[in-house]
């Protein structure tokens, strides 16, 4: 094969980091896709902070950048399927592979099955694969996996993280509802209801990769508030204090063998010195216990997709939830070498 061939789609916090990963590993960069008139008509290199024009325009028109070709697109735009699912089967519409960090496709059979089967279709009707991966992939998922390799016996697997809301763009912020308050949260839980966010697919999926079943899932969610004045960056927002930093999703699985699983994803604007932690513990015969202080989520959220993107060409068509991806492992320099 020739170089890999890839169009930025969103090039938001993520795609611009990704954009100079992709670069790094001599994928050719053939197409960008943006929205926002400060980035339409643009040089992606630019638009990414590099010190060089890319020769490639961030373009609106998704299906005019798809109709060129490419390998694969990575798809950095917003979170659910919902809001995807049009994204995604233009994509596979176009005959592109498509490699994502929205966090439903880690593994969307149950919290959107429609969506699911259909996006499964469209892809396998049109050879193509689509897949996630992010922070997910190698922290909350696949290293557990392994610590677990070493149990003889499994009670209970109980995870939690913490991950700056500063390090992503305002769609993170939005999302996580930085400057609301308590009771405006609980109003909008109480009226909308909250979509199960990342733990819920991402227990999900550790438990299909342990061959386990679920017997019963709960996910819940609560508010995290500020204590004293907090600057808010990719808002642009001072947050007063018992207004929200973020918030705290949690997912609790009981299977039908026997474990349960608990997973707790603290998404918050920091205050000065906190780090991304990412930790486990499994109570079993032996118990363990696997911490990692300061893992830089922003920066391994696009390495661990670029890394990933020989893994979604050559996987077979369809959606392939992250359990079903293989174990994720590094690609040293050129991703064409490893697609020989
Ligand atoms: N799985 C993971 O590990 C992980 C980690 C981080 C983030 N995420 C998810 O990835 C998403 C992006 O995160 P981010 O930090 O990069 O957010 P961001 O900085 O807000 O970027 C989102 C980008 O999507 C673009 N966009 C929105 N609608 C679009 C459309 N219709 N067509 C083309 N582009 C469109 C926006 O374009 P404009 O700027 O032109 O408006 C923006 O640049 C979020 O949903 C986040 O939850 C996942």
């Amino acid at each position: 094969m020739g170089n890999v061939r890839a169009i930025v789609y969103g090039v938001g916090a993520m795609g611009s980091i990704l954009t100079r990963l992709l670069l790094d590993k001599e994928v050719e960069i053939v197409g960008a896709i943006g929205r926002s008139p400060k980035k339409v008509g643009r040089d992606l290199g630019e638009v990414a902070g590099l010190e060089r024009h890319l020769g490639v325009t961030v373009e609106a028109d998704p299906r005019r950048t798809l109709a060129a070709g490419a390998d694969i697109a990575v798809v950095c735009v917003s979170s659910y399927l919902d809001s995807m699912r049009g994204h995604f089967a233009t994509c596979l519409e176009h005959g592109v592979n498509v490699v994502t960090i929205e966090e439903e496709t880690v593994y969307p059979w149950n919290t959107a099955p429609d969506h699911a089967a259909e996006l499964d279709a469209l892809a396998k009707a049109n050879g193509m694969t689509l897949a996630a991966s992010g922070a997910q992939d190698v922290f909350w998922l696949h290293l557990v996996g392994t610590l677990l390799g070493a149990s003889h016996t499994v009670d209970a697997v109980e995870g939690r993280c913490t991950w700056n809301v500063d390090d992503y763009g305002p769609e993170v912020a939005n999302h996580v509802h930085v400057g609301d308050t308590a009771e405006a949260f609980a109003q909008h839980v109480a009226d909308q209801g909250w979509p199960e966010f990342v733990a819920r697919q991402n227990l999900e999926a550790l438990v299909a990769e342990l061959g386990l079943t679920v017997a019963e899932i709960t996910s819940r969610v609560s508010p995290v508030l500020a204590t004293q004045p907090t600057f808010c960056q990719s808002l642009n927002l001072m947050v007063a204090p018992d207004h929200m930093l973020g918030t705290v999703d949690t997912t609790d699985v009981k299977t039908n063998e026997g474990p349960r699983l608990t997973f707790a994803m603290e998404g918050r604007v920091y205050h000065e010195g906190q780090t991304d932690v990412n930790e486990w513990f499994v109570k079993g015969e032996p118990d363990l216990h696997l911490r990692n202080s300061c893992v830089p989520y922003r920066f391994v959220t696009c390495s661990s997709v670029v890394n990933r993107i020989p893994d979604v060409i050559r996987a077979e068509p369809g959606l392939i939830s992250l359990n079903r991806l293989g174990k994720p492992s590094y690609k040293h320099g050129a991703l064409r070498s490893h697609l020989r």
